[in-house]
């Protein structure tokens, strides 16, 4: 088998976004554990892929004179199911801030201003390498979210799957009965209150440590610190990995040059375009500054 380094380029089978931001309509809001999940029908727009974002700003009590929060903010789907009215998506909030809050208190029939779906999605593993039979998810906090998706066209693509998700503690914590209630999930969390006690990231070291580590890819989303590990780990083990990224992204369509990461062979990437999902051997580093998770 190549080295990760040697390996072929990804493919990038992007779902393009109309242009434009539409108008959507907020279908439900519910808790899942320490966050939330909100609901919109996306009536025109198409269904997204794994590891693609939307840029999100509620249609009422958003900047004005009011002030923060004035610019769209980037949020990962996390499910996506298309009907004869449209899309619905879901999104899983962690109320952080200001935008983060208006969306976490969205309720049925508001409006929610949408601009997507942007931005690399996962590629799939026999893109990465034709050797490459499974995947091993692993997911920290809120970055569970865009790695549910995944599982689902993993699993529909007969590919087999091992996923694991860790959490801070239960305050930072949910999405996992919601998102991942179908299918068989390993935790870790720093408190010990669910699952490992520990980082995610030790579950997964022990998974590369078995002989058929270098059959699967490992797709990642998660704090910069666990992204980092994750990084540094498939690195040094010639690991196939993609990572779900995260940067400070005032446009999400590469205008404004605030996400930008630097490049292992000079200069840079701009996250909302040339990611958000990023090859683990591309990247010098996975610690972004300004990164919230
Ligand atoms: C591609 C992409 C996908 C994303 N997907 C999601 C998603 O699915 N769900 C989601 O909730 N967020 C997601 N985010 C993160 C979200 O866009 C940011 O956290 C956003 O800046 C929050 O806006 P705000 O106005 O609430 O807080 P801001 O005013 O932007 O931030 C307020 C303060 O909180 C800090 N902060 C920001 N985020 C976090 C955090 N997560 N944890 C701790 N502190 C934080 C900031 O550093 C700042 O100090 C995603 C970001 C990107 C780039
Ligand atoms: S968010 Fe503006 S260039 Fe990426």
């Amino acid at each position: 088998m190549p080295s990760a380094a040697d390996s072929k380029p990804r493919s990038d089978a992007r779902v393009v976004a109309p242009p434009g931001r539409r108008l959507c309509e907020v279908t439900g809001n519910r808790a899942a554990g320490g966050y939330r999940i909100f609901s919109a029908q996306d009536a025109t727009g198409p269904e997204p892929r794994a590891g693609q974002f939307y840029m999100l700003a509620s249609a009422e009590g958003w900047g004005g004179h009011s002030g923060r929060p004035y610019l769209p903010r980037a949020f990962a789907v996390a499910e996506a199911q298309a009907s004869d009215k449209g899309v619905r998506l879901d999104f899983l909030v962690d109320d952080v801030g200001p935008g983060t809050e208006r969306l976490a208190a969205l309720r049925d029939g508001d409006g929610l201003w949408v601009t997507g779906p942007l931005g690399r999605p996962f590629s799939h593993p026999r893109e990465l390498d034709p050797d490459i039979a499974g995947a091993i998810l692993i997911g920290g906090g809120i970055g569970l979210a865009t790695l549910a998706i995944l599982r689902r066209e993993l699993a529909d693509r007969g590919v087999p799957v091992r996923t694991l998700l860790g959490f801070r503690d239960r305050e930072h914590s949910g999405g996992v009965e919601e998102l991942f209630g179908c299918c068989e999930v390993r935790l870790a969390s720093e408190d010990g209150h669910v699952g490992h006690r520990g980082y995610v990231t030790e579950l997964l070291t022990v998974l590369l440590e078995g002989d058929s580590a270098r059959s699967a890819a490992v797709y990642a989303c998660g704090p910069p610190a666990m992204l980092e590990t994750v990084r540094a780990l498939c690195t040094e083990r010639d690991v196939r990995c993609e990572l779900a990224m995260e940067a400070p992204m005032a446009c999400g369509f590469g205008a404004c040059m605030g996400c930008a990461v630097p490049l292992v062979s000079g200069g840079y990437m701009r996250l909302c375009t040339d990611g958000p999902v990023v090859d683990a051997a591309e990247i010098e580093t996975a610690l972004v500054p300004g990164s919230g998770h």
